[in-house]
This record gives structure tokens, sequence and C-alpha cells, in this order.
């Protein structure tokens, strides 16, 4: 029950403590590594390194979904050797979890003592400026799932954490977006093909992708990107008083057009080629989501990674 959310955090926090030596204990940094985007495990130093599977976990969820292995990666990171976690791979709601779930983990970098939290995730392109590969600095969200009451802070308040009502209009901390386009001129990275964009997020609870209309509502209500995920963990992280730095790759663009109807002479003329053609065209699938992952990983992990540890702790 969610009354005891602060004191199983506690205890998972405890129990991890356990298997690290101390200049590990109070990690600052919180770095949630979205589909595909596991490299980013990369970024700390080899040593100390302590890995800690998900399933080997008190109180944590266990991730269900291919391609989406679940461990914490507990390091140093940047040049100031900044204690950090990676969180590499992430419960989602769709799954079956709870919210409380969803956002255990996060409740847990708080109460190890996180500051900062970095949180990525694999998205699907509602704008069409967008395109695949780029990545998205979220400043904004549409908590879709949130507004009809799949919330992660329903329930009795958890003091512990935070306020009751708690603001989110600036849930995206413009002082690390700042750094985090700066990082990206800095490193050339906004000379070459893949372009880093300021923009929202929806959230919607999934597993099935959008129709065609619902992208085209998200679009009108000013979504940029869609997904199924991060929206709860930062609303959690922002309950506790966490910053929060957000980046979305996008992997596949979210089908726009209406598409043909039945009703239409076009379609009814349609040949069998022409059929096939529309059914396979713009379906959204788990396997480009990943494929465009390990592309852009690397430069979400040069840029967006190391660059802003490095700047905000030299
Ligand atoms: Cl198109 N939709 C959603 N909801 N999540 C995604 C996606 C699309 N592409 C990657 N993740």
């Amino acid at each position: 029950a969610s009354h005891n959310v602060f004191q199983r955090a506690t205890e998972t926090a405890l129990y991890l403590r356990t298997s690290l030596p101390d200049i590990l204990h109070h990690p600052k940094v919180a770095i949630v590594c979205g589909s595909g985007l596991g490299g980013l495990a990369e970024t700390i130093h080899p040593e100390p390194r302590i890995e800690t599977a998900y399933a080997n976990i008190p109180n944590f969820p266990r991730s269900t979904v291919q391609g989406h292995v679940g461990k914490l990666v507990f390091g140093l990171i940047g040049p100031a050797k900044t204690p950090a976690i990676l969180l590499v791979g992430r419960a989602h709601f769709y799954e079956g979890h709870t919210m409380d779930l969803v956002t255990f983990a996060t409740r847990v970098c708080k109460v190890m003592g996180v500051e900062i939290v970095i949180v990525t995730n694999a998205a699907g392109g509602l704008n069409q400026d967008y395109a695949v590969g780029d990545i998205v600095c979220l400043n904004d969200h549409l908590n879709m799932a949130g507004l009809v009451g799949i919330h992660p802070l329903r329930g009795p308040n958890i003091d512990d954490f935070g306020v009751r009502f708690p603001p989110l209009s600036d849930a995206y901390d413009l002082e690390l977006r700042r750094r985090a386009h700066q990082a990206w001129k800095k490193l050339g990275l906004d000379k070459q093909k893949r372009q880093l964009h300021e923009g929202v997020y929806a959230f919607v609870a999934g597993p099935t992708y959008e129709t065609r209309a619902e992208c085209r509502m998200l679009r009108g209500f000013g979504a940029d990107v869609v997904g199924m995920s991060t929206v709860p963990e930062i609303v959690v992280a922002r309950h506790s008083g966490l910053r929060v730095l957000a980046f979305s790759l996008v992997t596949n663009n979210a089908v726009l057009e209406a598409g043909p109807r039945g009703d239409d002479e076009a379609i009814q003329a349609m040949s069998k080629d022409e059929l096939g053609q529309h059914l396979s065209k713009g379906k959204a699938n788990h396997g480009e989501v990943l494929e465009a992952g390990r592309e852009a990983a690397k430069d979400m992990q040069q840029a967006l990674v190391k660059q802003i540890l490095s700047d905000l702790y030299p």
C-alpha cells in the first residue's frame, strides 16, 4: 500500500548500500536508460562498478519486455568522479505494474541521496519536423493517462517525499536544458545530421501504438513525441524535489495521415499490391525502435550525458 512506500524504498536503499563501497553510498545523479539506450552505462568509469539485476533487488518490479534488460549500475561518472546510479531498463505501466512499482526505482534514488535525474526514452515522432534518430530535450508533457486517473501520486500523500499538490509547471529544469543545448553545440553535433529539438512528450499507457486518429489528436494537443514511459517517473521525481532532465530518441514517425477509407471509390479500385503497401506502411514496430536506439545512443552518451555532467560537476 502507498503508505509504506517510503519505508520500502528505504529498505531497498539500505539493501543496495550493503553491496556498495562507501564512495557510492550517496549517488548524486541517476540516469534512466530507455529502450536500446543501455549503452549509456558505458559512460561511467570502470572502477568501482557494481551491477545488480532488478530481479535480485528487494521490492523492485521485474521487467517483462524483450530487449529491456533490467539492472542497476553503480559507479563514478565524469571528471569529478561523481557517484551515479544508472538504471538500465525500466518497469512500464503496460506490463501490468502498479504506478507505485513503475516509480519505485525513482523513489529509491531519492532516498539514496540523488539530486538530479536524467531520463531517456524511445518515442514516436509526432512533429513533422523531426526525423528518425533526432533527439528531443523535453520541456513539458501531456500526462494523458494521469489526466484520467492513472496517476502515480493518486492515494494518500506520502509526506516523506513531498506535498499533496505539487506544481509541475517547472518540471523540466531550465538550467539543465540550457546545459544540454550548450553541450550539443560544444561537441559540434549541431552540424551533423542528427538534430536536438525541444518538445512536449505525451505519455500514453500503451501497449498499443497510436491509431492515426490518436496521433492527430495528440499533435493537435501540442505533443511533439509520444511514448509509454518517463512521465510517471518525472512526476514522482518532482514530487520529491529531484531536478529533472529528459530526452526522447525519435525512433519512428507516428502516423498522421487519415489513410484510405473503405467507402472511397479509389480504395475499391486498389490492386492487391497497393493494398499490401498500405498495410505495411507506417506501422510502428518494436524492432525499429530498438535499432534507432543503438545508432543514436552514442551521441546521447557523448553530448547529453558526459558533457552535461562534466559541466555540472567539473
Ligand atoms: Cl509511435 N508510440 C508510443 N506510444 N510509444 C513509442 C512509439 C510510438 N515509438 C516508440 N515508442
